[in-house]
């Protein structure tokens, strides 16, 4: 998917008009939720009103769904459907992992220093209750290379390390980590290596088979843009014998009826693909994931998307010429992709998040840093570069007017 393509208004026009995005603003925090495509809500309020219309007659076909959606999910990710969990989210897919294994005093966990806050406390939990010792690998902002994030890795394992745990992008300057690499790394010191892919899903392929992994817990309901509260916890078959169940249940053992924890849609992985060029829309987004679905493996995989919600953010660039910002994301090809931070340098006062919304209508997160204030862009494939441009703009004139 060439430049050709990027151009092709018509067909993004196209693309975000399949979306519930409001016209009257610009919304550049899919870091945060993602707009849901129209037919994944319609999908949704249908499910739910066939649900409630007849509430334990009609709950069995939504466990069916439910079912077919971690196949299709298994396809989408490269693993069995097995070896899936649907969650409320990441948080709790990483607590279930953390609060599941078997400590004992001492042993080590070897977290980065960037993982988000409420991974932090999660891991502050285990500290206090069973005495485990975090260790923080701290990563290079920006990084230069994979091989530098390996490498902080690397020199924090002790002896003692029993789980590394990573984001696969983080959170603030939208890097992407060498997953690979790091569960090879874990795998040679005898430890556990758990991912938290809250912006992975969607965002940048994922092949959970080739990564090798021992947990990775995903969000969809961000870069994949399910609705709220769909996350998943993928758990190899190498590791499920040695977890303690959080929460037991119908399917404790194969004897027994399984019944869905969660009831979910069945359109949740249904809607990440958009149209390959010259295909209708509705082809590519339809009800039925036909052989051509974006579910299916490998090589219908949607680059198409990962690479397309990069393209608006690319107008950021301009804001190199300007020495009152510094772009803190890494520009390493392998490591960047629809995050970025832009750092105000020496901006104080009130937060300009509200400006920025009640002024120029823009939703970007801003938060007050010590030396500044830092601004988190996040596009998807229905964002335009104008968009960008915009919030460029606006910050230029909010400066002027300081
Ligand atoms: C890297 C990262 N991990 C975890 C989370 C937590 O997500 P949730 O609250 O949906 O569990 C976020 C939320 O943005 C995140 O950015």
């Amino acid at each position: 998917m060439g430049r050709e393509a990027e151009s092709d208004e018509t067909y993004w026009e196209d693309v975000r008009s399949r979306f519930l995005y409001d016209e009257d603003y610009v919304y550049l925090n899919t870091g945060s939720w993602g707009v849901l495509p129209r037919i994944v809500y319609e999908d949704l309020i249908g499910e739910l009103r066939e649900l409630e219309r007849n509430p334990k007659r009609n709950c069995g076909a939504l466990a069916r769904g439910l079912e077919s959606a971690r196949k299709r999910l298994g396809t989408f990710t490269c693993a069995s459907a097995n070896d899936l969990a649907f969650v409320p989210n990441v948080t709790l897919a990483i607590n279930t992992v953390v609060n599941g294994l078997d400590w004992n005093p001492g042993d080590e966990i070897l977290a980065s220093d960037q993982e988000y806050g409420a991974i932090d406390n999660c891991l502050d939990n285990a500290r206090q209750r069973w005495g485990v010792s975090i260790r923080q690998a701290k990563l290079p902002i920006p990084p230069d290379s994979p091989d530098q994030i390996v490498d902080a890795f690397k020199s924090g394992i002790t002896s003692r390390t029993r789980l590394l745990l990573c984001n696969h992008i983080t959170t603030r300057t939208g890097l992407i980590a060498p997953i690979k690499a790091l569960s090879d790394l874990a795998h040679e010191h005898d430890a556990l290596i758990a991912f938290d892919g809250a912006h992975g899903i969607g965002m940048s392929p994922l092949d959970l088979e080739e990564v090798g992994c021992d947990f990775y817990g995903g969000n969809s309901h961000k870069w994949l843009c399910a609705p709220k509260g769909v996350g998943f916890l993928y758990a190899s078959p190498r590791v499920q014998t040695r977890m303690k169940h959080l929460v037991v249940s119908w399917g404790r053992t194969p004897r027994v009826r399984t019944k869905p924890a969660v009831a979910l849609p069945s359109t949740v992985p249904r809607i990440c693909g958009a149209p390959r060029r010259g295909e209708r829309c509705a082809g590519r987004l339809s009800r039925r994931p036909g052989p051509r679905s974006p579910f299916s493996r490998r090589s219908d995989r949607i680059g198409l998307p990962h690479e397309a919600s990069r393209w608006p953010l690319t107008s950021v660039r301009v804001c190199k010429d300007l020495d009152w910002i510094d772009l803190l994301p890494p520009t390493h090809p392998e490591m960047s992709g629809s995050i970025t931070t832009l750092m105000l340098k020496a901006q104080s006062g009130p937060n300009i998040g509200h400006a920025l919304f009640n002024r120029y209508r823009i939703t970007a997160p801003v938060s007050c840093e010590v030396d500044g204030q830092s601004i988190r862009v996040s596009t998807h494939i229905y964002n335009k570069r104008e968009e960008v441009d915009r919030l460029v703009e606006a910050l230029i004139e909010l400066r002027q007017a300081s």
